[in-house]
């Protein structure tokens, strides 16, 4: 965990520091649970749509840094299927975002060469909330370089079900029968499908605020995910802090269930 300490007025890594490298391997696909906004706000006085609202600042860094130093997809975890259950300002707030945020910055997303996509059950978010989401799909769709992911209106039970039926139906029209259903069958119909398949499971998955709980996010793709915690809250986030998640997956020793000298699993 990485935490703020007030007296030294700097973040500590509670494993010991870590330098980043430009050099050394930057994870290809990166996830984040961008959570803390409402407290970022409360700590002010404020209200908590005004977190929300630093919190768009923060996406845009974010993004512009991330694309800066290779990351080829970064998937950030903007509205949950469970957010639904906080009070009708809140949640229409939420929806507002995506409008403002596309609007004021997809020229410069443009110029970045990043292209958005977003993943959820786009169906049921407000007509203005779809038309802003479409809009800023079509106009980065020929852009070549990171891919922009947001969960919006995701839940990752809900995708699994989801992607169930849909293989399930796969089956049924090709006439085979549950033999045929393996890993990347599932992995396809999962939302994170449409990326191809080495970028589909994030290789960090950051989650800001000091809680350490995946609260319904990519279940299945963080499988053999870094995870990378920190107490800063979402809107106090920023490329040095980024940095400093990067250079602890750079010093992680990722085995996939194997021995930590290669040789040593011949
Ligand atoms: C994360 O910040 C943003 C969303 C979940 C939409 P929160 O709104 O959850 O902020 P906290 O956790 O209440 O501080
Ligand atoms: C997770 O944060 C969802 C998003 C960041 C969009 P929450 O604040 O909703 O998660 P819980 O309620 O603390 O688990
Ligand atoms: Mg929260």
């Amino acid at each position: 965990m990485l935490r703020f300490f007030p007296q030294k007025n700097k973040y500590i890594q509670e494993e010991g520091e870590f330098e980043f490298s430009q050099e050394g391997p930057v994870p290809k696909h990166i996830a984040v649970i961008m959570d803390g906004n409402g407290r970022w706000a409360q700590n002010r006085r404020l209200p908590r749509v005004a977190g929300h609202k630093e919190g768009m600042e923060t996406v845009k860094k974010i993004t512009k840094h991330a694309s800066k130093l290779g990351v080829k997809v970064l998937t950030l975890y903007a509205f949950s299927t469970e957010n639904w259950k906080r009070p009708t300002e809140e949640v229409d707030f939420l929806m507002q975002l995506p409008v403002d945020f596309f609007d004021a910055f997809v020229p410069e997303l443009v110029k970045e060469n990043v292209r958005i996509h977003v993943m959820g059950y786009k169906e049921f978010l407000p007509a203005h909330t779809q038309d802003a989401v479409a809009r800023a799909i079509e106009q980065t769709k020929d852009n070549t370089g990171m891919v922009l992911n947001f969960a919006l209106n995701y839940g990752s039970r809900a995708e699994i079900v989801s992607a169930v039926k849909e293989v399930y139906q796969e089956v049924l029209e090709t006439g085979g029968d549950g033999d045929m259903i393996d890993e990347a069958m599932i992995s396809k119909h999962l939302m994170t499908g449409f990326l191809p398949e080495e970028l589909r499971d994030p290789e960090l998955l950051i989650r800001t605020s000091g809680e350490e709980r995946i609260s319904n996010f990519l279940l299945w793709q963080i499988a053999y995910s870094e995870l990378f915690f920190t107490d800063a809250l979402w809107p106090d986030f920023n490329e040095e802090l980024l940095e400093i998640s990067i250079a602890s997956f750079q010093n992680r020793d990722r085995r996939f269930g194997g021995l930590k000298n290669k040789e040593e699993n011949k």
